[in-house]
């Protein structure tokens, strides 16, 4: 019987590590998502990286420290979002639900909005006279935000903060609209986003490539916003708190797969023009 304190011991010490863990998840656990979930953001930037020239590549590991920091950085902005108040805007732009696309005076004032600090950031990146640290910040925001401009509820608002303050419940769960399309949507995907990123890439046709890489911003959050138009928003109908069905993810992926891969091809056009050696 003397192994017994030492055994009630162990047993009590295994016994508290779920709660613990629990704990450490409660404690690392993001605060409610106002973008594209992780997943969404290594995706879009793992699928652009392997679309760099060997010049942007380099710069990449330059103004980054290595290749694989492109994917690691891509949720940067997402993480300074606390300590950077001010920052918090520029992962959207509410474009209003009846309008027939962005105007920078009525969306963007103060330059407050995705549209316009993609426009400042390819604009700082192009200028090799900037302060190294300031370029490696642009270009942080730059992948992070090419990715937001391309989630449809980034770029639309009905008075709900782009679906943030539509309720919804699937099944036993509760979520926001805004975080299914942010989040469960892009995990329809799978959770292996390397893989994701290799097979959108490898899926990609001549004709995609050609037709995705062009355009601006605010072209870009044209055409999110009549995905959520008239994709997203006529199932709500208005309301604020409704609930979908079941399934609504998986039938509604092949938007997002689509968005992801512009947002990928749309990334590395962009980082291929501007940081050509
Ligand atoms: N907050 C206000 N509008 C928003 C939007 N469209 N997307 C994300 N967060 C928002
Ligand atoms: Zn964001
Ligand atoms: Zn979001």
């Amino acid at each position: 019987m003397h192994g017994q304190p030492r055994n009630r011991l162990f047993s009590l010490n295994f016994r508290q590590l779920p709660s613990l863990a629990l704990l450490i998840g409660l404690l690392a656990a993001p605060s409610p998502a106002l973008a594209w979930g992780a997943e969404g953001h290594e995706i879009v930037a793992a699928l652009a990286l392997r679309e760099l020239t060997p010049a942007a590549r380099g710069q990449v590991v330059r103004l980054l420290g290595s290749e694989a920091m492109m994917i690691h950085d891509a949720n940067w902005a997402d993480e300074i979002k606390d300590q950077r108040r001010d920052t918090g805007v520029w992962h959207y732009v509410d474009i209003p639900l009846a309008a027939s696309g962005y105007d920078r005076r009525r969306d963007c004032v103060r330059g407050d909005c995705v549209v316009a600090q993609i426009e400042y950031d390819t604009r700082l990146l192009t200028d090799r006279g900037a302060n190294p640290q300031a370029r490696a910040e642009a270009l942080r925001f730059l992948i992070h935000f090419v990715a937001d401009v391309h989630q449809p509820l980034h770029a639309v608002d009905n008075g709900d903060r782009g679906g943030n303050d539509v309720h919804v419940s699937i099944g036993r769960e509760r979520a926001t609209l805004h975080k299914v399309w942010d989040v469960d949507v892009v995990q329809e995907l799978g959770f292996d986003t390397g893989r994701t990123a290799e097979g959108l890439e490898r899926g990609l046709t001549p004709a995609q490539r050609k037709a995705w890489a062009k355009g601006t911003p605010s072209a870009w959050a044209d055409e999110a916003h009549v995905i959520a138009r008239e994709q997203i928003y006529p199932a709500v109908g208005g309301r604020r708190s409704l609930r979908l069905p079941r399934d609504y993810s998986a039938r509604e992926v092949a938007i997002t797969r689509v968005q992801l891969a512009k947002a990928g091809v749309r990334l590395a056009w962009l980082m291929n023009r501007f940081l050509n050696g």
